[in-house]
């Protein structure tokens, strides 16, 4: 896919108040600082685009960019930062459980994972939730770059082997890095076909 306009639309607190569901959306979400802002800036290819910080908890509020004028792609605040607190993260799951049932036009949540770590309970329980809800999702490990090819191999294997104790099916998976651009034409084919069935 070739990306020839990608534009910030709107931030919001709210489902309800995001732009009209009229375009199929993608959404990004995952544990704060796994890297979502900066997956959307390297698939994009606007730098910038999306605000980034080295310090967790940078996307607060539910961010639509608009791709090639046809579909939504959104950067969501992360979960699981230790420290946020209780009511912060109540909020949190407030206004996540609502916009991910309410909006009719969610093909597809991209569940960002840090390759360096093991299955953590947070993003293991949120995949569940997406599956019980029955809300399509896909993995996407970020930072790859930051390991060898051979260290993320092994964390992939391990991450599968704890995924197929809890799911017959596994989702599909992507490897990504914004510093070198890997995964980049896999994941925006993988957004282009979903777009297209
Ligand atoms: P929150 O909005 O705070 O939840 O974080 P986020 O998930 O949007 O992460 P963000 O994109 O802001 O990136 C967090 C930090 O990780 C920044 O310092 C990025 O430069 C760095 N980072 C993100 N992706 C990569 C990557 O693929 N490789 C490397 N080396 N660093 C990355
Ligand atoms: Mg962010």
């Amino acid at each position: 896919m070739i990306i020839h306009d990608a534009r910030f639309l709107t931030s919001n607190s709210r489902a309800d108040l995001c732009p009209a569901p009229t375009l199929p959306e993608y959404a990004f979400i995952g544990r704060s600082n796994v890297g979502k802002s900066s997956l959307i800036n390297m698939l994009t290819g606007r730098n910038g685009l999306a605000k980034t910080s080295s310090s967790p908890g940078k996307t607060q509020l539910i961010n639509h960019f608009v791709i090639n004028d046809n579909w939504y792609l959104v950067d969501l605040p992360g979960y699981g930062y230790a420290k946020v607190s209780k009511t912060s993260r109540a909020e949190w799951a407030k206004m996540i459980n609502f916009y991910l049932r309410n909006r009719p036009n969610l093909m597809c949540v991209c569940v960002l994972l840090d390759s360096r770590h093991a299955p953590q309970p947070a993003d293991l329980e949120f995949m569940e939730k997406l599956g019980e809800e029955g809300i399509p999702f896909v993995m996407v490990f970020t930072k790859s770059d930051k390991q060898s090819t051979a260290q993320t191999k092994a964390l992939l294997t391990t991450y599968l082997a704890k995924m197929s104790e809890i799911w017959d099916e596994l989702p599909r998976y992507f490897q990504t890095s914004a510093e070198t651009k890997l995964g980049r034409d896999e994941l925006l084919d993988f957004i282009t076909g979903v777009n297209q069935d």
